[in-house]
């Protein structure tokens, strides 16, 4: 691939401090992790000084600006900037989150330090290869499985009780906070299949309407898809949509176990 090449009179400045505009009262830096695979370089931190006065309130409005305004190089994935896409998880100050729902702390002098999602791939700045995580959502088959042919009017029911059993489950987004917070994840990504991807495979368990319960959890039984989670809850703690995945965890080896009895 051809390697990009910045023009002479570029105000970008790859590994120095980009300042803010004269005159600039409120002013924070944000150190943010580049590297391009096809620059031949090691990685390194760029830091951009943004106005705060002139810039949104959230971690990815700075983000949107620097590259609008100061360093159309930086890449970072985003869609929706309002939680729903999850397309904007990355590590602000140590923390995997959405950059679109994370506020600019402004009351801390500082940089605010943004890396991309830890321990995957990095296909370029900010953007983590999900190639794993995906092909390991697949493996779990994410979709209703009946055999029972739908009734005449179409819309297969549940009640109220039925459909609250989903909830804290289908409000997740595959940001995949939790599933690059999650040691056991780090150490065993490739046979555990993490804290994302099993609340979604608990999410049609759980789901009255699916008749594959049997087979999902056959699916499911094996020492390093399920039973690598200790229960550390760094899943839970990190989830910006406020999920519970060792929970769902939790309840899939009960099933496990009830099976057996
Ligand atoms: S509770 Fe389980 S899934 Fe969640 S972070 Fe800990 S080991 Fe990972
Ligand atoms: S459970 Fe939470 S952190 Fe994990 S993928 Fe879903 S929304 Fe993201
Ligand atoms: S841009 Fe969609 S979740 Fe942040």
């Amino acid at each position: 691939m051809a390697t990009f090449t910045l023009p002479k009179n570029s105000t970008i400045q790859p590994g120095k401090t980009h300042k803010a505009e004269a005159g600039a009262k409120n002013v924070k830096a944000f150190k943010i992790y580049r590297w391009d695979p096809d620059s031949g370089e090691n990685p390194r931190t760029d830091t951009y000084e943004i106005d705060l006065e002139k810039c949104g309130p959230m971690v990815l409005d700075a983000l949107i600006k620097i590259k609008n305004e100061v360093d159309t190089t930086l890449t970072f994935r985003r869609s929706c900037r309002e939680g729903i896409c999850g397309s904007c998880s990355m590590n602000i100050d140590g923390l995997n989150t959405l950059a679109c729902l994370k506020p600019i702390d402004d009351n801390v002098s500082g940089e605010v330090k943004i890396y991309p999602l830890p321990h995957l791939p990095v296909v370029k700045d900010l953007v983590p290869d999900l190639s794993q995580l995906y092909a390991q959502l697949r493996s779990v088959e994410p979709w209703l499985k009946s055999e029972t042919p739908p009734p005449p009017d179409g819309e297969r029911l549940q009640s109220k009780d039925e459909r609250a059993k989903l909830d804290g489950l289908w409000e997740c987004i595959l940001c995949f906070c939790c599933s690059t917070a999650c040691p056991s994840y780090w150490w065993n990504g490739d046979r555990y299949l993490g804290p994302a991807v099993l609340l979604q495979a608990y999410r049609w368990i759980a789901d009255s309407r699916d008749e594959a319960t049997g087979e999902r959890l056959d699916n499911l039984q094996d020492p390093f898809r399920l039973y690598r989670c200790h229960t550390i809850m760094n899943c839970a703690r990190t989830c910006p949509k406020g999920l519970n995945p060792a929970a769902a965890i939790g309840k899939i080896k009960q099933m496990m176990v009830e099976r057996e009895t």
